[in-house]
Order: C-alpha cells, then structure tokens, then sequence
C-alpha cells in the first residue's frame, strides 16, 4: 500500500515514534539517509503563502539525494485548469513523492486516491500534521519525553495546528488542552478521534473555555496566529475574540515554571504572543523552526520505504 501523510493520524503512534527516532538521527548526521539519490524528483505546490515549509522540503529533498521541483501552483491552477485527479495522475507517472499546501483536506484526499506515489499534506485548512511532527521532535529534545507531558495549546481551537495538535498529541501520550473562546471549537469529530487516540496511549483531549484552566501547569504552552491564511477578512473579529488568550508573560507563569513555548510561524507579536515570551527564554522557536527539516525528511524516507515495493499505476 502507498503510504500518505493527510493527517496527524495516519501514523501509528509506534510509526510516529519511529518517524521521531529518525529525524533525531537525521538531525546528528543530516546526510545519513539518501532514499532519493538519483536524483529522484519529488514536486511541491503551494496553494497558499509558505515559508519554512518552502525551504524546509527544498534542502530536505536535496539532502535525501533528490530534486526538489516547485510546481508555480499559478500556472498549475489545479483543480480549476484541469482536475485534482488528473493532476495527481500525471504527477504520479513522473515523481516520487507530491507535497502539497492547498485549501480544503478533500482535495488533498482527492490528490492521494489517484496518486499512486506517497502525498504529504504540507497545510491544509484543516491539519498541518508536518508542524506537529516538529513539534514533537522539539518538545522531546527539550523535555526528554513526550507521554504524560501537559500540552496546551490557546487561540483559534478550530484551525489547522489546534487539530493537528490534538490528533499527534494524542498519538504521542500527551495531555492536550485547548484554549479557545466559543464558536472556535475544534471539529468535534476530531476531538473524537483525538479522544480515542488518546485511550489508547495514556494521553487525555480537553477543549476548555478558560485559557487560565488551560495553561494551568502545563509543560509546554503553544499558540498560532489567530487569523489564519485565507480568512483575512475576519481579522478585526478574530483580533478581539482571541485577546484572552494572548500567550503574555502574565499567561506563562500560570504554567509549570520550567514551560516551554512554541509557536509554528510567522508571528505576530503582540496579538497572539508577547515579543517578551516569543523572543524570551523559554521560547524554542527556532529549534522548532529548524526541526521542520529534520523531521520531514525523516517523514519523506520513512514514506518511501514503505511505499517503495507497492507504488501501483492508477
Ligand atoms: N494556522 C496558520 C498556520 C500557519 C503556518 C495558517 O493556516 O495560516
């Protein structure tokens, strides 16, 4: 079967744990794996504005051995041009793997069905399971675990990082908490998800309307724009709502004094996070920022090495 990675969950936890594993090994000797030294060519397509995923899958293919090509998703136009599913099956007859950012999960759903080559979810509106997996790869190297850690996570419960939080926090053991005012609930079918996922590995999912509850002792504090990409429009609304759950210096030392504090990128400082923490001690940003290299590239030949002896022709 070729393996994708469309959502947090498609991993096992022991395969995320793997996929983990390896991006530490990758991230101490960065040329140690070469799955796509020919070079292979794997195609990235950017729907929506990218930096570090951009960079961080352009030097990771490079390092694997491979190509990177940078589809202009301006002239590619898919899904309007000419289908997803054509799209997917004429990329499949020439590259390894597609990485794709793009608006709503089902059509990178829909990319992944006629494929026949690994697709990775590079953000959707609804996951970034990427991020998460740096995340992850963070979290660890600074707290030596991430089962029984106490996660929370405030702002926007309903965007891509709340979700894929929940669902990787849960794969990994963590207690995931979620900040976030009414009407920005996450998916309830991703909080059930979540919450059987979490049955399983000792981890807990709690949705709450108190930030102060939220952030209460918690190991690692994290936060993400309140207006994401393509809702723009409802930025004055979203800029009051989220005021409450401002990651400030105030917020941080109602979690456990030795938290960490991420934040995926870009920031703005200010609004969902203070220049004081962003930019203060505790902030592992950058680290995390860095990680998403290592951790995609493990992801890439974790990917491959599964799909290699399966890819099939639609
Ligand atoms: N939630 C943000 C993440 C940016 C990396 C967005 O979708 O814009």
């Amino acid at each position: 079967m070729v393996r994708h990675f469309l959502r947090d969950d498609d991993l096992t936890p022991e395969e995320q744990a793997r996929i983990l594993n390896l991006a530490d090994q990758l991230k101490k000797d960065r040329f140690a794996a070469r799955p796509l030294e020919g070079p292979r060519v794997v195609a990235i397509l950017f729907d929506k504005p990218t930096l570090r995923t951009q960079t961080s899958f352009a030097v990771g293919i490079a390092e694997l051995g491979g190509h990177p090509m940078v589809v202009d998703a301006r002239l590619a136009q898919v899904g309007v041009r000419e289908s997803i599913a054509d799209t997917a099956r004429v990329l499949g007859r020439q590259v390894a793997a597609i990485v794709w950012r793009t608006y709503g999960q089902e059509r990178i759903e829909e990319m992944a069905a006629h494929a026949g080559v690994p697709v990775v979810n590079a953000l959707t509106d609804q996951f970034h399971p990427c991020q998460v997996l740096a995340d992850l790869q963070t979290i660890r190297e600074h707290k030596g675990r991430l089962a029984g850690l106490r996660f929370c996570y405030l702002g926007d419960g309903a965007n891509n990082m709340a979700h894929s939080y929940l669902l990787g926090g849960a794969l990994a053991g963590m207690h995931v908490r979620i900040g976030t005012p009414e009407g920005y609930d996450p998916d309830p079918a991703v909080v059930a998800r979540a919450t059987e996922i979490a049955a399983t590995t000792g981890g807990s999912i709690e949705v709450l309307r108190d930030p102060h509850r939220a952030v209460a002792d918690a190991d690692v504090v994290s936060t993400d724009t309140w207006v994401s990409m393509g809702l723009e429009d409802e930025a004055s609304e979203r800029e009051q709502r989220f005021v409450p759950y401002a990651v400030t210096e105030e917020m941080l030392a109602e979690a456990d004094s030795d938290a960490i504090v991420l934040h995926c990128l870009p920031a703005y400082r200010g609004k969902e996070i203070a220049a004081e923490v962003i930019d203060g001690p505790r902030s592992v940003v950058w680290d995390e920022a860095e990680n998403r290299l290592h951790a995609q590239k493990a992801l890439l030949t974790w990917l491959l090495e599964q799909s290699e002896a399966e890819v099939t022709r639609p």
